[in-house]
């Protein structure tokens, strides 16, 4: 199995971090690549109860074989990168080796600065943004005014490029939002502090991974953020500005689509969600806040609280289709452990009719309410069942209930954060 897509099915935080690294240890995986988004993804991994989180790294950085890459989708602030790999060194991480790709766009300060004041700007219509800025960074790359890896080592064409970048941002800054203009200069000077540090990991990482995959190494593409933030098939505008989809991973590190072997979707027992944007199956009630203190459902990158709801099944199924999925994980069984019935949405009710499927409009979706059928709980406290057989019945039935309604079948269930609490389902 040489190419492994794995990626997020809902809205985000669905334990890609862990699937990673459960798949990086066990299987031998030589390079471990993150394709698309930035510093505003949190994947915690939990490796012998210790917790570690990674951001903008690949999370196959904690194992020591692996290769990581940061392949050219992802937009790079070089700032979050060291801090984060000084974090790990001070942690004694024994760390993998670190590719960057020349071509990834790069994140100055600049980017957060207007990520803030455009979500200010927006008021009560904002997007709740992690304000990391990859928006605005993405957005220059497609105004092709964008600053790749590349130009921070000479130091000419940077600053004719950051000129460029400046020149529309500064009107908007201290016209529209009344700030003070940035100076070209500073922001050189910022990212030529950035390059020497950097220079020894950047390379071509497309021609790295298609070398890697003739060579029949396994390299797997760890997702961030999910296929309902894709800029394209989420709940638009409320995403994030990249494709997290298995389509942008292509995209993301320039390998073509028949290299992919595997596409495998993480999913909670549950729904979460941050920030702003529709959630049909979304709780205010008892059910909400026990879903959010069982599941600790707090942010890893802005320690945001999550929106907390039942399992979405045209979600799931929607998921599927979009991403053309090989298997589902799915993690957080545990959390549901204490319901007597567990709620999960099969279809929607939109202005009176029954929906199957994901409606066609943004605006459908908005006025979406669930058709729930109501499962079995199980009661039982289920985080030491090391094999799916040990599971109660009903925890059993649950999952192949969800499993039949889903699109995609299920390859393994989480009762816990650990490596060890994963279950494969037979
Ligand atoms: P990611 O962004 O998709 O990698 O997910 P996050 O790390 O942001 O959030 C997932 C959270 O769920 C983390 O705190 C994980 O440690 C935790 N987690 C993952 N799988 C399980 C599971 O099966 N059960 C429980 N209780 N927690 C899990
Ligand atoms: P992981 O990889 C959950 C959300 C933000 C916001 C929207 C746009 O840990 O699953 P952005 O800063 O990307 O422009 O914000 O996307 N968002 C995430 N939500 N998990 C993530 O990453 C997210 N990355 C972005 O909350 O609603
Ligand atoms: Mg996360």
């Amino acid at each position: 199995m040489p190419a492994i897509v794995v990626l997020g099915a809902q809205w985000g935080d669905e334990g890609k971090g862990k699937a990673t690294d459960l798949l990086t240890t066990d299987d031998a995986i030589d390079y471990c690549v993150r394709t698309s988004g930035g510093h505003n993804a949190g994947h915690t991994i939990v490796v012998n109860g210790e917790r570690f989180a990674t951001h903008l790294l690949p999370s196959g950085i904690l194992t020591p074989d692996c290769t990581s890459v940061i392949a050219n989708g992802v937009v790079v602030s070089p700032e979050a990168l060291f801090r984060e790999l000084d974090a790990l060194e001070a942690r004694n991480v024994d760390m993998g080796r670190l590719v960057v790709s020349a071509n990834a766009h790069v994140i100055a300060s600049y980017h957060s600065t207007v990520d803030k004041v455009t979500e200010r700007f927006l008021g009560k219509n904002k997007i709740g943004t992690t304000g990391r800025g990859i928006g605005p960074a993405y957005a220059d790359k497609i105004n092709r005014v964008g600053i790749r890896i590349a130009d921070l080592f000479d130091e000419q064409i940077l600053h004719e490029k950051v000129e460029a970048a400046l020149e529309l941002k500064n009107h908007l800054l201290t016209k529209v939002y009344n700030r003070r203009a940035i100076t070209v200069d500073e922001v050189v000077e910022e990212l030529r502090g950035y390059a020497d540090r950097l220079e020894p990991m950047v390379a071509d990482t497309s021609l790295l991974l298609n070398q890697a995959l003739d060579e029949g190494r396994t390299v797997l593409f760890e997702g961030a953020q999910a296929t309902m933030l894709d800029v394209d098939h989420g709940t638009y505008p409320f995403v994030t500005s990249s494709s997290p989809v298995a389509g942008g991973v292509c995209v993301g590190a320039g390998i073509g689509p028949t290299r992919i072997d595997r596409v495998i979707g993480v999913i909670k027992a549950y729904t979460t969600r941050v920030g702003s944007g529709p959630f049909p199956t979304e709780l205010f009630d008892d059910d909400g806040a026990k879903l959010w203190e069982i599941g600790g459902e707090v942010g890893v990158s802005t320690g945001r609280d999550r929106r907390c709801g039942w399992y979405d099944a045209v979600v799931a199924r929607y998921a599927s289709r979009v991403n053309g999925l090989t298997e589902f994980f799915m993690t957080k069984l545990d959390v549901l452990s204490s319901w007597e019935q567990i709620p999960v949405c099969v279809a929607y009710e939109i202005d009176g009719e029954r929906h199957d499927e994901m409606p066609m409009t943004q605006s459908m979706f908005h006025r979406a309410k669930p058709v729930y059928e109501h499962l079995d709980g199980w009661g039982d406290d289920i985080s030491g069942c090391r094999t799916f057989e040990e599971l109660p019945k009903n925890a059993q039935r649950y999952v192949r209930a969800l499993e039949e309604m889903s699109g995609s079948r299920f390859w393994a269930v989480g009762v816990g954060p650990g490596r060890e609490q994963t279950l494969v389902v037979s």
